[in-house]
């Protein structure tokens, strides 16, 4: 079972209670443990999480700072996923591209979390950092050609930042926006999508089985079951 989730509202989260939209991302790194752990305790493989977008650099500056210092400590909680048996992966612009922008001491956060948690064998979760689908796709198609490879889909497939990504099983947003802003197009090709008017801070575990309820229904049956 894939869930993939655009962890969307911490802003509206945060405007709604008269605190800054930072209060907002906040609760949403902590609620962000919080559905690991429900994921996990329902065996559910694989769980990839949008944090951050090739589009969101725009955002003012503070901002930003609060988010990268957010994403440092949520790499930082090895220990966590260590006893949890998670396993973290990143997904986004290879840090040596020209246009990539996440600063070196959350490069290093990365690093370091996949390093300490690779031999950890229950879910595993994939944060997208610095992540954009369109830009995934088109490097993708660049590496194929370099490659001399015919372009097909097994080959776009195999050269995706992460190809052994498996499909997603339901594509979950928050917060009552139904589109897909660049995230996972390749990957999410036939899944059902699940809506919620929850934000991403508030959302809950009843949640969560509404999702892996909506994929088991599309096809019939649980998926790369483990
Ligand atoms: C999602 O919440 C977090 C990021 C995109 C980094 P938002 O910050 O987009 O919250 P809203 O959509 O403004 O409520
Ligand atoms: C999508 O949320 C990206 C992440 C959740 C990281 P946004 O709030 O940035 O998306 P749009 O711009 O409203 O579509
Ligand atoms: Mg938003």
């Amino acid at each position: 079972m894939h869930i993939a989730c655009i962890m969307d509202g911490n802003g509206r989260w945060a405007t709604r209670r008269q605190l800054p939209r930072t209060a907002g991302h906040t609760a949403g790194e902590e609620n962000l443990a919080e559905i690991v752990r429900a994921c996990v305790r329902r065996r559910v493989d694989w769980l990839t999480v949008f944090g951050f977008s090739t589009e969101n650099w725009v955002r003012p500056r503070g901002e930003i700072r609060h988010i990268l210092g957010l994403h440092r400590k949520l790499f930082g909680r090895v220990e966590e996923l260590n006893d949890l048996d998670v396993r973290i992966q990143w997904i986004g612009r290879p840090f040596d591209d020209p246009e990539a922008r996440t600063p070196r001491y959350v490069q290093r956060a990365i690093e370091r979390a996949i390093d300490d948690t690779r031999h950890n064998k229950g879910m595993t979760l994939t944060v997208a950092f610095d992540y954009g689908s369109r830009a995934e796709i088109v490097d993708a198609a660049r590496r194929v050609i370099e490659s001399g490879e015919a372009i097909d889909e097994s080959a776009l497939t195999r050269h995706m930042y992460l190809p052994d990504l498996p499909p997603v099983d339901v594509l979950v947003r928050t917060s009552g926006e139904q589109r897909v802003s660049n995230f996972l197009l390749w990957q999410t090709q036939g899944a059902p999508f699940h809506f919620t008017e929850k934000t991403w801070p508030e959302l809950d575990e009843a949640e969560v089985d509404r999702a892996i309820a909506l994929a088991v229904s599309h096809h019939g049956r649980p998926t790369n079951d483990r």
